[in-house]
């Protein structure tokens, strides 16, 4: 395992010390998320009883491999405990999610749970947010012209040098879909002065489904290290 990796498996390591039994679980989605399934994966095997709500297809299709129970997000009106990756978090545990294209069912479990758990290797701890390109949620139809007013949102908030772009992967540049059927545009600055300003900004916008900043959900965060990890709640 590279440092990189080791840290993020040992950010999963101790999330598991907020796990109890019987508990409602969020399962989060990326790639430390997916050390911190697979950790679970070994206590439900060890006889822990918990049951997973997966954050995308990606994570259900590992916790099923990996023998997580899962329940379907319309199956529980709130979830004890969601742990959960992040590709930026500031010192008052304001959070860019979404690298992983899984922001809006990240957001959704993370609303529904009465205690997030956010898991990264150290290099996630910035003091602004921002050098992470943001990502946003936004329907097929219309999505250029959305796009153009989510470039204006960041700029008219104080964001310098903005470039948006929509989300590619392949040899053929073809738009990525999300899990919901929808695109998402990257949107390009250096720092996000007002990430508050912003987020309400940006639910102003039409054909925005929904946006990358995550305010106010994260109440424990763990950094991990190619040695241990530290804890930090709010
Ligand atoms: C998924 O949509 C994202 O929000 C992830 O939580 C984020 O990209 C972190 O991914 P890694 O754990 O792979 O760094």
């Amino acid at each position: 395992m590279s440092d990189s990796d080791l840290a993020k498996f040992n950010a999963a390591q101790a999330a598991l010390a907020y796990i109890k039994d019987g508990m409602v679980v969020g399962l989060g989605t990326g790639s430390t998320s997916a050390h911190f399934v697979r950790l679970l994966g070994d206590k439900v095997r060890q006889g822990l009883r918990v049951k997973g709500v997966p954050t995308s297809e990606a994570t259900r299709n590992l916790a099923e491999q990996v023998g997580v129970p899962l329940l379907e997000i319309s199956q529980v009106t709130s979830i004890d405990v969601d742990v959960d990756g992040a590709d930026e978090i500031d010192p008052q545990f304001r959070l860019v999610k979404g690298g992983g294209g899984a922001l809006l069912r990240e957001k959704i479990v993370a609303a529904a749970s009465k205690r997030v758990v956010v898991i990264a290797d150290a290099s996630k701890w910035v003091e602004t947010l921002g050098a992470f390109p943001l990502p946003v949620e936004v329907t097929r139809f219309g999505f250029a012209l959305t796009a153009q007013r989510i470039k204006e949102a960041l700029q008219a908030t104080g964001c310098e040098g903005v470039e948006v772009a929509l989300r590619v992967s392949g040899k053929a540049n073809e738009p990525v879909i999300t899990d919901g059927g929808n695109y998402i545009i990257d949107a390009h600055a250096k720092r996000i002065p007002d990430a508050n300003v912003l987020a309400a900004a940006l639910q102003q916008i039409a054909g925005v489904v929904e946006h990358g900043i995550f305010i106010g959900l994260a109440h424990v965060v763990i950094l991990g290290k190619a040695k241990g990890a530290e804890v930090k709640e709010l």
